[in-house]
Protein backbone atom coordinates (compact mmCIF):
# COMPACT_ATOMS: atom_id res chain seq x y z
CA UNK A 1 0.00 0.00 0.00
CA UNK A 2 1.15 3.42 -0.66
CA UNK A 3 2.09 5.59 1.91
CA UNK A 4 0.80 8.49 0.63
CA UNK A 5 -2.82 7.46 0.40
CA UNK A 6 -3.47 8.46 3.65
CA UNK A 7 -3.30 12.36 4.85
CA UNK A 8 -3.86 10.80 8.76
CA UNK A 9 -2.95 7.71 10.44
CA UNK A 10 -3.95 6.69 14.31
CA UNK A 11 -2.26 3.80 15.33
CA UNK A 12 -3.94 2.12 18.48
CA UNK A 13 -4.05 5.68 20.00
CA UNK A 14 -4.85 5.51 23.80
CA UNK A 15 -6.02 8.87 25.20
CA UNK A 16 -6.64 8.83 29.52
CA UNK A 17 -7.12 11.78 31.25
CA UNK A 18 -6.57 10.90 34.74
CA UNK A 19 -8.44 7.40 35.18
CA UNK A 20 -10.82 8.37 32.49
CA UNK A 21 -10.18 6.40 28.86
CA UNK A 22 -11.18 8.50 26.38
CA UNK A 23 -9.75 7.26 22.97
CA UNK A 24 -9.85 3.49 23.30
CA UNK A 25 -7.29 2.26 20.87
CA UNK A 26 -8.56 3.86 17.70
CA UNK A 27 -7.09 2.16 14.62
CA UNK A 28 -7.52 4.79 11.74
CA UNK A 29 -6.87 5.98 8.23
CA UNK A 30 -8.14 8.98 6.78
CA UNK A 31 -7.58 9.32 3.08
CA UNK A 32 -5.71 12.01 1.36
CA UNK A 33 -7.72 14.40 -0.52
CA UNK A 34 -11.19 12.90 0.10
CA UNK A 35 -13.95 14.43 3.03
CA UNK A 36 -13.95 12.55 6.06
CA UNK A 37 -16.91 12.66 8.75
CA UNK A 38 -16.72 11.56 11.90
CA UNK A 39 -19.70 11.13 13.92
CA UNK A 40 -20.57 9.72 17.30
CA UNK A 41 -22.26 10.50 20.14
CA UNK A 42 -22.07 13.29 22.45
CA UNK A 43 -19.09 12.37 24.72
CA UNK A 44 -17.98 9.75 22.29
CA UNK A 45 -14.18 11.09 21.94
CA UNK A 46 -14.26 13.18 18.30
CA UNK A 47 -13.23 16.69 19.60
CA UNK A 48 -10.54 14.50 21.51
CA UNK A 49 -9.40 12.91 18.24
CA UNK A 50 -8.90 15.98 16.31
CA UNK A 51 -6.88 17.45 18.61
CA UNK A 52 -4.39 14.96 18.41
CA UNK A 53 -4.27 15.44 14.45
CA UNK A 54 -3.43 18.86 15.82
CA UNK A 55 -1.06 17.63 18.13
CA UNK A 56 -2.59 19.95 20.65
CA UNK A 57 -3.27 16.72 23.07
CA UNK A 58 -0.38 13.91 22.76
CA UNK A 59 -1.50 10.35 23.55
CA UNK A 60 -1.14 8.31 25.93
CA UNK A 61 0.47 5.49 24.19
CA UNK A 62 -0.04 4.95 20.20
CA UNK A 63 0.95 6.66 16.71
CA UNK A 64 -0.51 9.62 15.33
CA UNK A 65 1.08 10.28 11.86
CA UNK A 66 -0.29 13.57 9.71
CA UNK A 67 0.76 13.83 6.17
CA UNK A 68 3.76 10.79 6.84
CA UNK A 69 5.39 12.56 10.12
CA UNK A 70 5.10 11.08 13.13
CA UNK A 71 4.22 14.11 15.66
CA UNK A 72 5.75 12.91 18.68
CA UNK A 73 8.54 13.45 16.64
CA UNK A 74 8.16 17.18 16.53
CA UNK A 75 9.64 19.64 18.95
CA UNK A 76 6.55 22.34 20.38
CA UNK A 77 8.66 24.54 17.59
CA UNK A 78 7.98 22.46 14.91
CA UNK A 79 4.59 21.63 15.73
CA UNK A 80 3.78 25.63 15.34
CA UNK A 81 5.68 25.13 12.01
CA UNK A 82 3.48 22.14 11.20
CA UNK A 83 0.11 23.49 11.83
CA UNK A 84 -0.17 26.28 9.08
CA UNK A 85 -0.62 22.89 7.02
CA UNK A 86 -3.85 23.12 8.40
CA UNK A 87 -7.25 25.05 8.41
CA UNK A 88 -9.56 24.75 11.43
CA UNK A 89 -13.22 25.77 11.59
CA UNK A 90 -14.17 25.28 14.85
CA UNK A 91 -17.91 25.34 16.14
CA UNK A 92 -17.77 28.95 17.65
CA UNK A 93 -15.19 29.81 14.48
CA UNK A 94 -13.58 32.18 16.88
CA UNK A 95 -12.99 35.91 14.89
CA UNK A 96 -11.41 38.70 16.54
CA UNK A 97 -13.91 40.57 17.98
CA UNK A 98 -12.44 43.45 17.63
CA UNK A 99 -10.55 43.06 14.39
CA UNK A 100 -12.38 43.55 10.69
CA UNK A 101 -12.78 41.09 7.73
CA UNK A 102 -9.55 42.26 6.31
CA UNK A 103 -7.37 41.73 9.58
CA UNK A 104 -9.09 38.45 11.06
CA UNK A 105 -8.75 36.82 7.53
CA UNK A 106 -5.35 38.05 6.75
CA UNK A 107 -4.12 37.38 10.28
CA UNK A 108 -2.54 34.06 9.24
CA UNK A 109 -0.98 35.83 6.57
CA UNK A 110 0.71 38.37 8.47
CA UNK A 111 1.78 35.92 11.10
CA UNK A 112 3.29 32.90 9.03
CA UNK A 113 4.00 35.08 5.78
CA UNK A 114 6.64 38.39 4.18
CA UNK A 115 3.29 39.56 2.12
CA UNK A 116 2.96 43.09 1.52
CA UNK A 117 0.01 44.91 2.55
CA UNK A 118 -1.22 45.27 -0.86
CA UNK A 119 -0.72 40.90 -1.62
CA UNK A 120 -2.55 40.53 1.41
CA UNK A 121 -5.39 42.43 0.41
CA UNK A 122 -5.10 40.66 -3.03
CA UNK A 123 -5.27 37.22 -1.53
CA UNK A 124 -8.26 38.33 0.87
CA UNK A 125 -9.97 39.24 -1.71
CA UNK A 126 -9.33 36.08 -3.48
CA UNK A 127 -10.52 34.46 -0.28
CA UNK A 128 -13.45 36.27 -0.05
CA UNK A 129 -13.88 35.87 -3.33
CA UNK A 130 -13.85 31.52 -2.56
CA UNK A 131 -16.02 32.22 0.32
CA UNK A 132 -19.01 34.16 -1.42
CA UNK A 133 -18.60 37.51 0.64
CA UNK A 134 -18.75 40.66 -0.86
CA UNK A 135 -15.76 43.15 -0.83
CA UNK A 136 -18.12 45.86 1.56
CA UNK A 137 -17.44 43.19 4.76
CA UNK A 138 -14.01 43.51 4.41
CA UNK A 139 -14.13 46.64 7.03
CA UNK A 140 -16.89 45.58 8.98
CA UNK A 141 -16.38 43.88 12.66
CA UNK A 142 -17.80 40.72 13.41
CA UNK A 143 -20.31 42.11 15.50
CA UNK A 144 -21.80 43.66 12.05
CA UNK A 145 -22.01 40.42 10.13
CA UNK A 146 -24.54 37.90 10.36
CA UNK A 147 -24.15 34.38 11.95
CA UNK A 148 -23.28 32.82 8.52
CA UNK A 149 -21.12 35.18 7.15
CA UNK A 150 -19.06 35.19 10.15
CA UNK A 151 -18.44 31.52 9.40
CA UNK A 152 -17.46 32.51 5.60
CA UNK A 153 -14.69 34.67 7.47
CA UNK A 154 -13.99 31.81 10.01
CA UNK A 155 -13.20 29.38 6.63
CA UNK A 156 -11.51 32.48 4.78
CA UNK A 157 -9.10 32.87 7.42
CA UNK A 158 -8.77 28.75 7.87
CA UNK A 159 -8.21 29.05 3.84
CA UNK A 160 -5.80 31.64 4.03
CA UNK A 161 -2.90 29.70 3.53
CA UNK A 162 -3.50 26.92 1.40
CA UNK A 163 -3.51 24.11 4.07
CA UNK A 164 -3.12 20.88 3.09
CA UNK A 165 -5.40 19.97 5.83
CA UNK A 166 -8.75 21.40 7.03
CA UNK A 167 -10.55 20.42 10.21
CA UNK A 168 -14.14 20.75 10.89
CA UNK A 169 -15.51 20.27 14.64
CA UNK A 170 -19.22 20.86 14.49
CA UNK A 171 -19.50 23.77 11.91
CA UNK A 172 -22.79 23.97 11.84
CA UNK A 173 -24.26 23.24 15.52
CA UNK A 174 -26.36 26.02 16.48
CA UNK A 175 -27.39 27.48 13.15
CA UNK A 176 -31.00 28.09 11.73
CA UNK A 177 -31.24 25.38 9.01
CA UNK A 178 -30.81 27.83 5.79
CA UNK A 179 -27.74 28.93 7.44
CA UNK A 180 -26.62 25.42 7.68
CA UNK A 181 -27.51 24.40 4.31
CA UNK A 182 -25.37 27.40 3.34
CA UNK A 183 -22.49 26.11 5.62
CA UNK A 184 -22.76 22.31 4.20
CA UNK A 185 -22.64 23.59 0.73
CA UNK A 186 -19.38 25.95 1.01
CA UNK A 187 -17.72 23.02 3.04
CA UNK A 188 -18.49 20.71 0.16
CA UNK A 189 -17.52 23.40 -2.55
CA UNK A 190 -14.37 24.29 -0.37
CA UNK A 191 -13.30 20.62 -0.42
CA UNK A 192 -13.77 20.03 -4.35
CA UNK A 193 -11.80 23.62 -5.11
CA UNK A 194 -8.93 21.90 -2.82
CA UNK A 195 -9.44 18.51 -4.54
CA UNK A 196 -7.01 19.40 -7.40
CA UNK A 197 -4.37 19.59 -4.92
CA UNK A 198 -5.43 16.73 -2.73
CA UNK A 199 -6.89 18.70 0.03
CA UNK A 200 -8.36 16.29 2.99
CA UNK A 201 -11.40 17.82 5.00
CA UNK A 202 -11.80 15.93 7.99
CA UNK A 203 -15.46 17.28 9.74
CA UNK A 204 -16.99 16.18 12.99
CA UNK A 205 -20.50 16.07 12.71
CA UNK A 206 -24.11 15.22 14.47
CA UNK A 207 -26.04 15.82 10.79
CA UNK A 208 -26.61 12.73 9.12
CA UNK A 209 -28.31 14.12 6.13
CA UNK A 210 -25.70 16.44 5.19
CA UNK A 211 -23.10 13.86 6.11
CA UNK A 212 -24.44 11.31 3.58
CA UNK A 213 -24.37 14.91 1.26
CA UNK A 214 -20.85 15.89 1.66
CA UNK A 215 -18.88 13.04 2.40
CA UNK A 216 -16.71 10.16 0.47
CA UNK A 217 -15.74 8.08 3.88
CA UNK A 218 -17.92 8.33 7.40
CA UNK A 219 -16.57 6.73 10.53
CA UNK A 220 -18.49 5.95 13.61
CA UNK A 221 -16.88 6.40 17.02
CA UNK A 222 -17.87 4.91 20.25
CA UNK A 223 -16.63 5.44 23.51
CA UNK A 224 -13.10 5.22 21.86
CA UNK A 225 -13.41 3.12 19.46
CA UNK A 226 -13.82 3.44 15.96
CA UNK A 227 -16.60 0.76 15.11
CA UNK A 228 -16.97 1.62 11.39
CA UNK A 229 -15.13 3.54 8.95
CA UNK A 230 -16.88 3.16 5.40
CA UNK A 231 -17.32 4.22 1.77
CA UNK A 232 -20.38 6.59 2.16
CA UNK A 233 -22.70 4.45 0.46
CA UNK A 234 -21.23 1.15 2.28
CA UNK A 235 -22.01 3.36 5.96
CA UNK A 236 -25.44 4.29 4.53
CA UNK A 237 -26.09 0.46 4.45
CA UNK A 238 -24.32 -0.51 7.62
CA UNK A 239 -25.98 -2.93 10.02
CA UNK A 240 -23.75 -1.95 13.03
CA UNK A 241 -26.40 -1.80 15.71
CA UNK A 242 -24.95 1.76 17.08
CA UNK A 243 -24.73 3.09 14.11
CA UNK A 244 -28.20 1.99 12.84
CA UNK A 245 -29.62 3.81 16.58
CA UNK A 246 -27.50 6.94 15.84
CA UNK A 247 -28.96 7.11 12.40
CA UNK A 248 -32.43 6.48 13.62
CA UNK A 249 -32.34 9.14 16.19
N1 LIG B 1 -8.99 18.13 28.63
C1 LIG B 1 -9.78 17.20 29.17
N2 LIG B 1 -9.64 16.79 30.45
C2 LIG B 1 -10.42 15.84 30.96
N3 LIG B 1 -11.41 15.22 30.30
C3 LIG B 1 -11.62 15.59 29.03
C4 LIG B 1 -10.82 16.59 28.39
N4 LIG B 1 -11.26 16.74 27.12
C5 LIG B 1 -12.27 15.87 26.97
N5 LIG B 1 -12.49 15.18 28.10
C6 LIG B 1 -13.53 14.14 28.29
O1 LIG B 1 -13.40 13.24 27.22
C7 LIG B 1 -14.69 12.77 26.81
C8 LIG B 1 -14.83 12.97 25.32
O2 LIG B 1 -14.87 14.35 25.04
P1 LIG B 1 -14.93 14.93 23.56
O3 LIG B 1 -15.04 16.40 23.69
O4 LIG B 1 -13.82 14.38 22.77
O5 LIG B 1 -16.31 14.30 23.05
P2 LIG B 1 -17.10 14.56 21.70
O6 LIG B 1 -17.31 13.24 21.06
O7 LIG B 1 -16.43 15.63 20.93
O8 LIG B 1 -18.53 15.05 22.25
P3 LIG B 1 -19.54 16.20 21.67
O9 LIG B 1 -20.28 15.53 20.54
O10 LIG B 1 -20.45 16.47 22.82
O11 LIG B 1 -18.72 17.38 21.25
C9 LIG B 1 -15.70 13.51 27.65
O12 LIG B 1 -16.10 12.66 28.70
C10 LIG B 1 -14.92 14.70 28.19
O13 LIG B 1 -15.40 15.08 29.43
MG1 LIG C 1 -16.93 17.56 20.39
Amino acid sequence: METNEYAIEFSHLIKNFGEHRVLDGVDFKIHKGKITTILGFSGAGKSTLLKHILGLLHPSSGVVRVLGKDLSQLSEFSLREFRQKFGMLFQYAALFDSKTTFENIAFPLVEFTKNSYDQNMERVKELLDAVGLHERTLHRLPSELSGGMRKRVGLARALALKPEIILYDEPTTGLDPITTKMVNDLILETAVRGRERQMTSVIISHDIAATFRISDYVAFLDHGKMVEHLPVEEFKKSQHPLVRRFMEL
